[in-house]
């Protein structure tokens, strides 16, 4: 049965460097609070002209050099992100054009920070149904661009970059994307949105003065779930798998919160030396967050052929999700 593997990943992030001390000269926050509540010490913030497209571009190119293909034999893009560069045309297609790719289908998945697992889990599907080869998988993300900078409890958690992956067709059954596990919970969408500039609250003078095109969260309700669904949607996976936590080479976590990782590691009776993350140096980089940390880890070499791989995230919808790769 064909299989879909991970060919070359690809990532980037902008130049510009933000501090927690930067930071603490717009709002009332220090690097102390920072860094103790979530471990993140800097992160990247796009240019004003640089939108998601022109990220997820970067970490295009990145990964096709890395795969070793000719772009030409990519026959889909899927790009996961909450940024767009507008509400439509998708920032697939922007990109598509970008990496002049003519007439090959593109689309958007919104699942926030889940969004890169969610993307990926579509693209093996279409690998495995025979449909497609050769997927682009992207997540990209200017959060900076929905920030409130009045707002100390949110702008100083999220980041900018983008994630890329060539997901290819395989012979070998045995390795790719073993399984994904996914979920969603819709029952409560204020705990972490954007609420205007959509169809339930389009834009107005009212919408704008009243700071409702940023983004809006409540981290405490968000932390308790997260801990428990994240857990818990790890195990689904290692049990449809029939693996257990020690089967297990690398986790690569959705970059929150380092206190939700410990939670997590503790949880699953992992080694936190078993987790790659960044955190400290990009914040929550929303869908691009995993592909990021995939890709460091690639590149640093604590990823081998036949090593297991677990991702897990949890994010806006709410939305979560955990993948178990064999590279
Ligand atoms: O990507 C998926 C979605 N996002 C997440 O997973 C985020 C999940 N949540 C979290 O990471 C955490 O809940 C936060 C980091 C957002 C907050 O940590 P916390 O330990 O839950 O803090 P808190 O919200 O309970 O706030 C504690 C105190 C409050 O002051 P009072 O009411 O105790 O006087 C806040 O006003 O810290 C205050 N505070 C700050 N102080 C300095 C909140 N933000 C800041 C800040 N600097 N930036």
């Amino acid at each position: 049965m064909t299989s879909a593997i991970i060919l070359g990943t690809g990532s980037y992030t902008p130049k510009k460097v933000v501090t927690n001390d930067d930071l603490s000269k717009i709002v009332d926050t220090s690097d102390e609070w920072i860094q103790t509540r979530t471990g993140i010490r800097e992160r990247r913030f796009a240019e004003e002209d640089e939108a998601t497209s022109d990220m997820a571009l970067q970490a295009a190119e990145r990964a096709i050099n890395h795969a070793r293909i000719a772009k030409e034999s990519i026959d889909l893009i899927i790009v996961a992100t909450m940024t767009p560069d507008m509400p439509f045309p998708s920032t697939a297609c922007l990109l598509q054009t970008k990496l002049g790719l003519p007439c090959i289908p593109a689309f958007d998945v919104q699942a926030a920070c889940s969004g890169f697992i969610y993307t990926l889990n579509i693209a093996n599907n279409m690998i495995r149904s025979g449909q497609y080869k050769t997927v682009l998988v992207v997540g990209a993300e200017k959060t900076s661009s929905i920030l409130d900078f009045e707002d100390r409890t949110t702008c100083v958690l999220f980041g900018d970059g983008a994630s890329a992956v060539i997901l290819s067709s395989s012979e070998e059954s045995s390795v790719g994307l073993l399984h994904t596990d996914s979920g969603a919970d819709g029952e409560h969408p204020e705990i972490l949105c954007q609420p205007a500039g959509g169809s339930a609250m389009p834009a107005t003078t009212d919408s704008v003065s009243n700071r409702q095109h940023f983004l809006k969260m409540n981290g405490k309700e968000i932390f308790k779930k997260a801990v428990r669904v994240m857990g818990q949607s790890c195990i689904n996976s290692l049990e449809a798998c029939h693996l257990t936590s020690d089967d297990i080479t690398l986790v690569i976590p959705h970059q929150a919160n380092m206190r939700i990782i410990e939670s997590l590691a503790k949880r699953l009776e992992i080694s936190l030396d078993k987790f790659h993350n960044n955190l400290d140096l990009y914040g929550n980089t929303s869908a691009a967050s995993i592909g990021i940390a995939l890709d460091e880890a690639v590149q640093a070499g604590r990823i081998k052929k036949g090593d297991l791989i677990l991702l897990v995230a949890f994010g806006a919808g709410l939305t979560w999700g955990s993948q178990i790769l064999r590279w």
